[in-house]
Formats: C-alpha cells, sequence, structure tokens
C-alpha cells in the first residue's frame, strides 16, 4: 500500500486531532519520576484538542493494579452523562519512567503518556506524540491539576514549558470544570 494511499485513509481520522508536519519533538520529561506519588486524581484544565474528548468536568483517576499496571479511569460528563472509560498504563521503561504508555482497549497499541513535568501535589503536564511515517505527528497536551482549580500563575507557567518545547498552546482547550458534580 503506498504512503499516499494509507495517507488519504488517515485523514479523516486525523482531522480531528492535531497533526504537525515532521516528526514527534522529543521533549524533557519529569526527572525521578515518582509513579506512586503521582496516583490518585488529576482533574484537566486545559488540552490540545481531542476528538474523543468532548464533554466536561473530565477527570482521571490513577491506581496501581495487583500486576503493577496502573488502572486509569477516565471521567467526564456528556451530553449531562456521566462517561467512563477505563484503561491501562504502563511504564515500559523504568530507566525513563516518567514516559507511560496508556490503553484503553485491548485492542490498540499503548499510547504515550510522557509526563513532561510535576510536583505530585498540584500540577501535571503530560504530553503525547505519534510518528506517522515521520512525515507528520500527531499530538496530544494536558495540563492537569489535583483541584477543578489552577491559579492562572500555574496554568502560565505550564503553558510556557509547552511553548518552550515547540508544543502548540494558543490551540489548547480549556476545560469546562463548572458546575461539576463532587463527591
Ligand atoms: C481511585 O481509584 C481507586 C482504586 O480503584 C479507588 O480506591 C479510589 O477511591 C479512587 N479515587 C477517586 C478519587 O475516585
Amino acid at each position: 500500500m503506498s504512503a499516499v494511499y494509507l495517507l488519504l485513509l488517515l485523514l479523516p481520522l486525523i482531522s480531528a486531532q492535531t497533526t504537525r508536519w515532521g516528526p514527534c519533538p522529543t521533549p524533557q520529561v519529569q526527572p525521578n519520576f515518582n509513579v506512586q506519588q503521582y496516583l490518585g486524581r488529576w482533574y484537566e484544565i486545559e488540552k490540545l484538542p481531542a476528538s474523543f474528548e468532548r464533554g466536561k468536568c473530565m477527570e482521571a483517576n490513577y491506581s496501581l493494579r495487583k500486576d503493577g499496571t496502573i488502572r486509569v479511569v477516565n471521567t467526564q460528563i456528556y451530553k449531562d452523562k456521566v462517561r467512563v472509560a477505563e484503561g491501562t498504563a504502563v511504564i515500559p521503561d523504568v530507566r525513563e519512567a516518567a514516559k507511560l504508555g496508556v490503553s484503553f482497549s485491548y485492542f490498540t497499541p499503548y499510547s504515550p503518556y510522557w509526563v513532561l513535568t510535576t510536583d505530585y501535589s498540584s500540577v501535571a503536564v503530560v504530553y503525547s506524540c505519534t510518528d506517522v511515517l515521520r512525515l507528520f505527528h500527531i499530538e496530544y497536551a494536558w495540563i492537569l491539576s489535583r483541584s477543578r482549580f489552577l491559579p492562572p500563575e500555574t496554568v502560565r507557567y505550564a503553558q510556557e514549558l509547552l511553548i518552550k518545547e515547540g508544543i502548540d498552546v494558543f490551540r489548547m482547550k480549556m476545560t469546562d470544570q463548572k458546575n461539576c458534580k463532587d463527591n
């Protein structure tokens, strides 16, 4: 199958994502990443648009399974209904523990989930990039917080870090975290 044909096949899929020419950038990730401290609940504050996340009140809960993998439970409100997706995260190489892989289906390969920075207690910046034929790449980015609100100066700090790595924060969208049900 020719590359051009493959590209045409992929176009409807990728047009909904954020795609850019060239291979994936290689940003710095969190040194000495401690997954234990990272576990628990994170709220999505901003993201690079992702077609599979159209709702509001996005949150993720990471917990350790007995088999050593990480259970990922993503929750969002979409059309007034709570949508839950469960996935699995793994750390393929412990020497680079901040480079996780996440999959939400038995049939899909692990997508990169790179923690660029986190203080574990308030903010995390996550980046995901997949090369397509080294011609272009599909990327996602998230600014996560331990609470539904992140002070503007912390958001700016996270954005500046992404800008420094060449990631286009001007296409990021704020996640609606208002009027979410909390328990
Ligand atoms: C996160 O998941 C763990 C394990 O399933 C559970 O014990 C915990 O209550 C959950 N936390 C939140 C905030 O949902």
